[in-house]
């Protein structure tokens, strides 16, 4: 695991995306698996930039995102296919077609996890994967657990999550309680992985990703045994790392 440390979240999210350029540069029809939330926000706004400045080009990238909310159509506002579209995708010149994110709008939980395993291999699985992490050490919507997940699975979304996230919704009780999530296992199959992470109340899940046991207690652990995993994270994040 290779750390690099980032004076702030701006800092941050340029080296990431730098990273993310020169992969996209190094192989123009790379795949990409994509992650939501808060932190790699200030990542897509820069390589949205760089877009514009005609440094990267994305027409022939194909992308694959970890998570979907169960339940929710693509175009809700809360859904995770609509925020790529907004942060990311809508700004780019992304071919729409080689996005994809899995189907929450699929009640059928087995069909909808089963149909995008199959097209994550059908992909070759990305190379290169960009992971956020939760406070309690979950990557994906793999919640701490008492073993690894394999493939794309329905997960029932633990309360810290659901508390966690409910900051982008209305109220607590309108945030999904379950998700759709690309498994550990298939995570672990990127040939290389980026983890971003910012502020204070990431640094224990960080420094147990980094330095705790290989647990499913701390799914991100798991990334320690990856041969290329890189983690890009402010000083607050490191702060328990020092
Ligand atoms: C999102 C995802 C999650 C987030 C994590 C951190 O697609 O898979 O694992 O990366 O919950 O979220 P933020 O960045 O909002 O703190």
């Amino acid at each position: 695991m290779k750390i690099i440390k980032a004076k702030d979240y701006e800092d941050m999210s340029r080296k990431a995306a730098n990273i993310i350029s020169a992969q996209v540069i190094l192989k123009p029809d790379c795949v990409l698996g994509l992650a939501t939330g808060s932190t790699p926000i200030g990542a897509y706004k820069q390589l949205v930039a760089w877009y514009e400045k005609g440094d990267v080009d994305f027409a022939e990238v194909s992308t694959y995102n970890l998570d979907e909310y169960r339940g929710l159509s693509h175009d809700d506002p809360q859904s995770y296919h609509y925020f790529m579209r907004e942060n990311f995708f809508d700004h780019i010149n992304i071919d729409l077609n080689n996005t994809h994110v899995p189907d929450g709008s699929n009640p059928d939980a087995a069909a909808a996890c089963s149909e995008y395993d199959k097209i994550v291999a059908a992909a070759g699985y990305p190379d290169l994967q960009l992971l956020g992490i939760g406070n309690n050490g979950h990557i994906g919507f793999n919640e701490p657990d008492d073993h690894f997940s394999k493939g794309t699975h329905c997960v029932d979304l633990t309360e810290s999550t659901i508390q966690a996230n409910s900051r982008l919704f209305d109220s607590i009780d309108d945030v999904p309680r379950q998700a759709y999530t690309m498994g550990t296992q298939t995570i672990m199959y990127a040939r290389m992985i980026l983890v971003v992470a910012n502020g204070e109340a990431k640094a224990q899940a960080v420094h147990d990703m980094c330095y705790g046991p290989v647990t499913p207690a701390c799914p991100a652990s798991i990334l320690q045994l990856h041969t290329n995993c890189v983690v890009v994270a402010d000083e607050a994040a490191l702060s328990l790392c020092e």
